[in-house]
């Protein structure tokens, strides 16, 4: 299941950080990729060791888990801290499937991705070109949203950025370990979160169905969860 988030950055948050991208260094994109990415990724990076970085990933991670819908999308147990990137001047990223298990750089703590996680930061209007393509079940998706929204996706997935021919897109992306590893279960649990949620504003939290509801949500999470 593929799902996308509207606005887990609001406009000053997301100019706080074009701001600190905007000056500082890129490299090659390949410095982070798996052997047979490496042959067909071709784009940039903030580097592993950029002083900007710490910060980046600071302000994002905030955002992202005082994100409710982002939360109820990806369970997170870890999130592998979000890395940069930039394509311009016919740049792309062939197809591909991302590393099961990834470092943490400098930590060596290793995480499993079960979720991988787009975040938008130019808007589609600024480029053309520059599509994430994701191939699921029902044939491949072509995602272009605006910035400061996301897509989350599971990480199975096999998939590519198509080649950017006008402007600059510049993302973030990362992956999680989920407390719930199996994609389908993840989507069971997305989908009866958003209808209790739904429901809770027409009805109100206490309702005899929507507490029963939320009882149930609470032990498919025992059930189900590693943490
Ligand atoms: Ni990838």
């Amino acid at each position: 299941m593929l799902i996308t988030i509207p606005d887990i950055l609001d406009t000053a948050e997301l100019r706080g950080i074009r701001e600190i991208l905007d000056q500082a260094e890129w490299r090659d994109g390949r410095e982070t990729a798996g052997t047979q990415s490496a042959q067909v990724k071709r784009n940039l990076q903030i580097p592993l060791d950029s002083p900007v970085l710490p910060e980046l990933q600071g302000r994002l991670v905030r955002a992202l888990t005082s994100h409710p819908t982002w939360m109820s999308a990806a369970l997170p147990a870890q999130i592998l801290p979000p890395l940069f990137n930039r394509y311009e001047g016919g740049q792309d990223f062939g197809i591909h499937v991302d590393n099961a298990i990834r470092v943490v750089p400098g930590e060596g703590r290793q995480i499993r991705t079960d979720v991988s996680c787009t975040l938008f930061l130019s808007e589609p209007e600024d480029y053309d070109g520059g599509e994430l393509i994701v191939e699921g079940h029902y044939g491949a998706q072509s995602i272009k949203l605006p910035a400061g929204h996301a897509v989350v996706y599971p990480a199975t997935s096999l998939h590519e950025v198509t080649p950017i021919t006008r402007g600059v897109r510049i993302a973030s992306f990362f992956w999680v370990q989920s407390m719930v590893r199996d994609a389908a279960r993840r989507e069971l649990l997305f989908d009866l979160d958003s209808s209790i949620q739904s429901l809770t504003r027409t009805l109100g939290t206490n309702a005899a169905d929507v507490v029963r509801l939320t009882g149930i949500y609470h032990n498919m999470i025992r059930q189900w969860a590693e943490v």
